[in-house]
């Protein structure tokens, strides 16, 4: 039995399933004998026992999560603690995980997901989502359910995977418990709302008795040594990470700027591995704070609320707490009213909505505060209507392994004109303005087990990047040139050879020593016909097919909107070619490369 049979049928969660899974393999006969007669000794402790009753009694919810980032996975896992607190029997699975011929038996579903690309599922849902919206997809008539949509309102297909999995589920005759909520950035409050409207609905449901669970005494063990604790990182506790270096990749006359900034971790307790990100709490541009006050006529020392620090002056606030530069809907309509103004209105409504996304791409709201100028705001009306400030992530460009106490990004710098002025990305800019010696940037380490080097390092790996999509590889080669490795071949690409050739000593420094196999390069601008990564793939496609066939795991990174289905267009072009397949046998491969692991992207 593997670990996906264990999960379904009985009420353990994958993580748990797997670690019995895997305690099994390594036991005799008689120590499975003897755990059997200890677990039946254990269960019948009353505390114990009412609890099994109970999740015997009650339909177990599944939880099922579609997540890049880790936003869903870990609101899924906090549902399930929730619900396993109320006596649910719940588990949390992740959508690449699941089964979907075990769908028909769930009676209670809560489905939560993110939303990705031009309103895609996240890499990890999509084989769910394509069987739920294919033709194999069951009647649901006895299952329960309620969908929860985490996204960014600034993008045009807000939420659409979850409203997609919302209406198919409807559909196919299940029934809601409550009412989807889609979310914006800020998740944290809505989610927990749904989360606890959900699981009410679900408990009224089973009738499940009321449950009072002892807890198993807790053996006192004398400390063995004083270790002192190292404190918790996280988004909501960053920890102050000193910036060892900073220094611009491109050549002089690139019209990019690349940099490579290194940063310390040491004390921090913080860990990684390559394919994960890190989270950066940036502060917006002084200047643009200031420009916003002065246009507003508001006083910098106005107190209004900074989040979780309470009440903080208004300059504070707009460096640290709110978005002051992204345009979303909300706050346009917002002010729409508070400006009373017609034009902002009209573009306000949802028949405009086309227009309005138009509006919003190359503005920020410093543009709306110029162009429609208002009297009497106040600071704390003004931060209602901002979002939270977000932190941004940056794929760690250096494997721990090789540089124990430090964090390397590959950060290219945001930058461009629109409406007369300079535009700055927030957090790119702080990045690549705090280079002084004292400066600290707050980061925590978020992990993608979507992007993972092979366990096996014999593995041959094809790594695919343009721009900073190298980063990761820069860690991935790190990490396999500690020690023997598999084949590498690495696909790179950016604008020209002479000024953007981002690590081009670390490349032929790894190519000289044979830890790097292969290197293929293109420069987009450096000839008439522009010259992309996937244009390489495809000159190569016979040995790129023949590395697929030696097992080679494939990883794409950078840009989501054309390197990401262009370079896919390509895979699925080389497996038919040289397959001899036709184009949905050869979707069918890719596919399955996909849900074995052996095909993983990081794109963004
Ligand atoms: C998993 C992951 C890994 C990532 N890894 C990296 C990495 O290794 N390196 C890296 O540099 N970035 C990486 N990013 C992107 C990074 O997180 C930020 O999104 C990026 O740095 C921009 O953030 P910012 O705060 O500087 O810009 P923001 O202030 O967020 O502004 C960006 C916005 O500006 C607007 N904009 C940008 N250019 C233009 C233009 N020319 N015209 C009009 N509008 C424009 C767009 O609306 C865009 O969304 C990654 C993202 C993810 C999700
Ligand atoms: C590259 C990228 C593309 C995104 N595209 C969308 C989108 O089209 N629609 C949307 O509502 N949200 C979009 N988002 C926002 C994410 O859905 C949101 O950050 C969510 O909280 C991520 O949850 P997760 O960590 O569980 O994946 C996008 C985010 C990124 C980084």
């Amino acid at each position: 039995m593997t670990a996906n049979q264990i999960t379904f049928a009985t009420p353990l969660t994958l993580e748990h399933a797997r670690q019995l899974e895997e305690l099994l393999r390594t036991l005799s006969p008689e120590e499975a004998l003897w755990i059997s007669g200890y677990l039946a000794g254990f269960t019948r402790q009353p505390a114990v026992s009412v609890v099994a009753a109970a999740v015997a009694a009650t339909p177990p919810l599944l939880i099922l999560y579609g997540s890049e980032t880790g936003h869903a996975a870990a609101l899924a896992k906090r549902m399930e603690e929730q619900a396993v607190a109320r006596g649910l029997a719940a588990h949390a699975v992740d959508m690449a995980e699941f089964r979907p011929q075990e769908l028909k038996e769930v009676r209670q579903l809560a489905l939560l997901t993110s939303t990705y690309g031009e309103g895609d599922p996240p890499d990890s849902a999509a084989g769910f989502y394509e069987f739920l919206h294919g033709r194999k997809a069951p009647r649901l008539e006895q299952t329960r359910f309620a969908v929860l949509g985490l996204g960014d309102s600034t993008y045009e297909r807000f939420c659409q995977t979850a409203k997609d999995f919302d209406q198919r589920l409807e559909e196919l005759g299940a029934r809601r418990v409550q009412d989807r909520a889609d979310c914006d950035v800020d998740y944290e409050a809505p989610a927990a709302a749904w989360i606890d409207a959900v699981l009410t609905g679900f408990a009224g449901e089973a009738a499940t008795p009321a449950i009072v669970v002892t807890p198993a005494p807790v053996e006192r063990v004398a400390p063995v040594a004083r270790v002192a604790p190292v404190a918790r990182v996280d988004r909501k506790h960053p920890f102050p990470a000193v910036i060892l270096d900073s220094l611009v990749l491109n050549g002089r006359g690139s019209d990019k700027i690349t940099r490579h900034v290194e940063l310390s971790l040491a004390g921090s307790g913080l860990t990684y591995v390559p394919g994960d990100s890190l989270g950066v709490l940036p502060e917006n541009d002084p200047d643009a704070v200031a420009e916003l006050i002065e246009t507003l006529g508001l006083s910098a020392s106005e107190r209004v609320p900074g989040g979780d620090v309470g009440d903080i002056p208004l300059a504070e606030a707009l460096a640290r707490a709110y978005e002051v530069t992204t345009l979303t809907p909300r706050f346009i309509e917002h002010y729409a009213e508070i400006a009373q103004s017609d034009p902002l209105r009209r573009l306000a409504r949802p028949e405009n909505r086309a227009e309005l996304r138009a509006y919003q791409a190359d503005r920020q709201i410093i543009d709306v505060v110029s162009e429609f100028p208002i009297a009497g705001l106040d600071g704390k009306t003004l931060v209602g209507m901002l979002r939270k400030l977000q932190p941004r992530l940056y794929s760690l460009a250096s494997s721990q392994t090789a540089f124990p106490d430090e964090a390397h990004l590959t950060v290219a710098v945001v930058r461009y004109p629109s409406h007369a002025r300079l535009r700055k990305g927030v957090a790119s800019a702080y990045l690549s303005e705090r280079r002084g010696i004292d400066d600290t940037v707050p980061v925590y380490v978020e992990r993608n087990k979507n992007f993972r080097l092979p366990a096996d390092p014999a593995t041959p790996i094809i790594m695919i990047g343009a721009g900073t999509g190298v980063a990761p590889f820069r860690a991935f080669m790190q990490e396999r040139a500690l020690g023997s490795c598999g084949p590498s071949w690495l696909f790179f690409g950016d604008r020209h050879f002479r000024t953007d050739f981002l690590y081009q000593l670390e490349w032929q420094r790894l190519l000289r020593d044979g830890a790097l196999s292969r290197m293929d390069v293109a420069f987009s601008r450096d000839q008439a016909d522009k010259m992309y990564v996937q244009h390489r793939l495809r000159e190569h496609a016979r040995e790129v097919y023949a590395w697929l066939q030696d097992g080679a795991h494939v990883y794409v990174c950078g840009d989501a909107s054309r390197l990401a289905p262009d370079v896919h267009a390509a895979l699925v072009d080389i497996v038919a070619d040289q397959g001899k397949l036709d184009h949905a046998q050869a979707e069918d491969v890719i596919k399955r490369l996909h849900q074995d692991k052996r095909y993983q992207r990081d794109v963004y």
